[in-house]
């Protein structure tokens, strides 16, 4: 949500920060600061665009220290004085924190008392008087007496002209990469920030005090035990973080999914069946499980939906799929013949982490599939694969939903072989999965026509979503990315479920995008949107290449390629996106960063 960059080495650090800033914009922020130490300090905040602060951020500013945060209000106001860095008393120490401080309310009062002036409603402002209070002639030390007595969540960055060749960093619940190389010591909350100056770094651990110096890196914790951890190499790009000619990083990640999903392929397939490596630490164990729990949230829950499916269909595993929002806090019984499956693109979603912890705390064997590289919810899973599709930007996601079914494809394929499911039917599956790529190109190239249907329908302010089996996940998730990023109000629905009561809304004004493949439900979805249509309803169709009978009885039709059942959450979820997209595009929003919405969700 919040984004935090701070730089110490050679160069000028403004600039540096200024660009780490700007790449992590997309996870969504109001207000934003940069503080650089030279002889004298120069703290400058906006509201609003990261434009308005370079504005104010006067070029000749120099300095080889510095830290800047980009804030997504959460205690006071969207103010100049709530952006971050937040200061002590004396403007002497620079504090820029992503997460929540649960107890700083009685913190704050005790401060007041001792004499300390608050000029913000942040809970963050807390921290800098904290270390202002126990600063005596070391900066990490003084963080370290003031984290003892904070409760909540931190990923946070100090800077002091008191002790002034140094960074100090800290992590709980938050994350935190760092960098020390020849060009000097980065620190930011987000890896896209640091790509440019470096793909190795390191992952701070809950708990951990890192100093950083100008070409030194010591962590410890907080009672002074060094902590070593190792350097993960991100194998991300910068083109990959840049919107290469389009116009928005939604309509790159659409673009881009042909290869995304050849990349969360690669390697991966064999003839009949499917090699994981990062599964070899648990393949025994997995044998044994009688049953799948994925628990995730937003898209990557509409992506476990589909899984269910899969593990069900593919491998004969049962598979139950929970948001993670309502798993950590149900008294649901962790059981050790089963595995808890975690989808998370950023790898730091706060629900989805707790959901872990908890299961970890409880002794249940956990997988992830994440795309992030060296994020929570990759290192502290028993195990699991990486999606391999680059870094999204976009609020909205898009790539990371397509890898994701691509990948619980190849999961329930891995837990199919190591079951009855035949050569012959692994076969079959790898077959489907391979063509995958050249589909996609195909549907891709719908994308004109679909930007015609969605000049049809934008000017509706209500959608239906509806789907069965494979395709009911991609109707939750096509409403999901048109409420999102157009703000008109979408539902979706199993189309079972339309005689139960959504029926009721269905009139002229009320069109419905039927997902409408050619399987083995089709004859249901037919019936479904004849009883739409005969209450004056219009239908959308998705329907599959030669299905000639559907063309009379709905409005527009989207014809896909023939794919098996296996493959339609892709195939059908990426014309979703595109007429979302399309439709955000005529209303002109920031569909790149939704109004209320962030990237990473790392507050529960
Ligand atoms: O990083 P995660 O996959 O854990 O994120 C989960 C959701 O926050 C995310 O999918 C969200 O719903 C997207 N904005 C949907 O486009």
């Amino acid at each position: 949500m919040c984004g935090i960059m701070g730089y110490i080495g050679e160069n000028n650090a403004s600039p540096i920060i200024m660009d780490g800033l700007k790449r992590m914009e997309y996870r969504g922020y109001d207000s934003s600061g940069v503080v650089v130490l030279n002889d004298k300090v120069t703290c400058v905040k906006s509201v609003g665009k990261l434009e308005k602060l370079e504005k104010k951020l006067k070029k000749d500013i120099h300095g080889n220290i510095g830290i800047g945060h980009s804030r997504w209000a959460t205690h006071g106001g969207v103010t100049e004085e709530n952006a971050h860095p937040q200061h002590d008393c004396k403007e002497e120490i620079f504090v820029a924190h992503n997460g929540i401080i649960e107890n700083y309310k009685e913190l704050k009062e005790k401060l007041i008392e001792q004499g300390h002036k608050f000029i913000s409603d942040t809970d963050t402002e807390v921290i800098s008087h904290l270390i202002e209070h126990f600063f005596e002639s070391n900066l990490e030390e003084a963080v370290k007496k003031s984290l003892s007595l904070i409760k909540g969540t931190y990923g946070l960055v100090v800077v002091s002209k008191k002790d002034p060749q140094k960074i100090v960093v800290a992590r709980m619940f938050s994350p935190i990469a760092i960098s020390v190389n020849k060009s000097g010591g980065f620190v930011s909350s987000d890896p896209v920030a640091i790509i440019p100056h470096s793909k190795k770094m390191v992952f701070l651990e809950d708990g951990d005090v890192a100093v950083i110096k100008k070409n030194k890196l010591s962590i410890t914790n907080l009672e002074n035990e060094p902590k070593y951890r190792e350097e993960t190499e991100m194998d991300w790009n910068i083109e990959e973080a840049q919107k290469g000619g389009y116009p928005h990083f939604m309509l790159k990640e659409i673009m881009e999914q042909s290869d995304s999903v050849a990349n969360s392929m690669r390697g991966r397939l064999t003839e009949d069946a499917v090699k994981l490596g990062g599964l070899e630490s648990v393949e025994k164990q997995l044998q044994k499980v009688k049953r799948v729990n994925i628990v995730s949230c937003g898209t990557s829950y509409y992506a476990g939906l589909a899984g269910k499916y899969l593990f069900e269909d593919i491998s004969g595993v049962p598979c139950e799929v929970e948001l993670a929002s309502e798993f950590s806090y149900g008294k649901k019984q962790i059981k050790k013949d089963e595995v808890y499956l975690f989808l998370s693109q950023s790898g730091e979603t706060a629900d989805t982490l707790a959901a872990l912890r908890k299961v970890k705390n409880e002794g249940g064997l956990s997988l992830g599939v994440v795309n992030v590289v060296g994020s929570s919810i990759a290192r502290e899973t028993d195990a699991g694969v990486y999606n391999h599709i680059g870094p999204e930007i976009s609020v909205a996601s898009t790539k990371a939903f397509t890898s994701q079914v691509t990948l619980l494809n190849l999961l329930a394929l891995f837990f199919g072989r190591q079951r009855e499911l035949s050569q012959k039917q692994g076969k079959k599956i790898v077959k489907s999965l391979s063509d995958l790529p050249e589909k996609i190109n195909k549907i891709l190239e719908l994308s004109s026509e679909i930007e015609r249907i969605a000049k049809k329908y934008k000017d509706f302010s209500d959608f239906l979503f509806i789907g069965r089996r494979y395709s009911f996940p991609v109707a939750l998730e096509g409403s999901l990315k048109l409420k999102e990023i157009s703000y008109i109000h979408a539902e979706g629905y199993a189309a079972g479920e339309m005689k139960h009561g959504p029926l009721a809304l269905i009139d002229k004004s009320f069109p419905t995008v039927a997902l409408c493949p050619s399987d083995s439900v089709y004859s249901k979805m037919i019936s479904n949107i004849g009883e739409i249509k005969s209450r004056g309803g219009r239908v959308i169709a998705l329907a599959t290449e030669g299905d000639k009978q559907i063309e009379d009885i709905v409005d527009d039709v989207i014809y896909l390629p023939k794919v098996e059942e296996n493959i339609i959450p892709i195939t059908f979820a990426i014309p979703m996106q595109l007429l979302a997209y399309h439709i955000a595009v005529m209303l002109g929003t920031d569909l790149d960063m939704p109004r209320n919405l962030s990237k990473s969700v790392t507050v529960e």
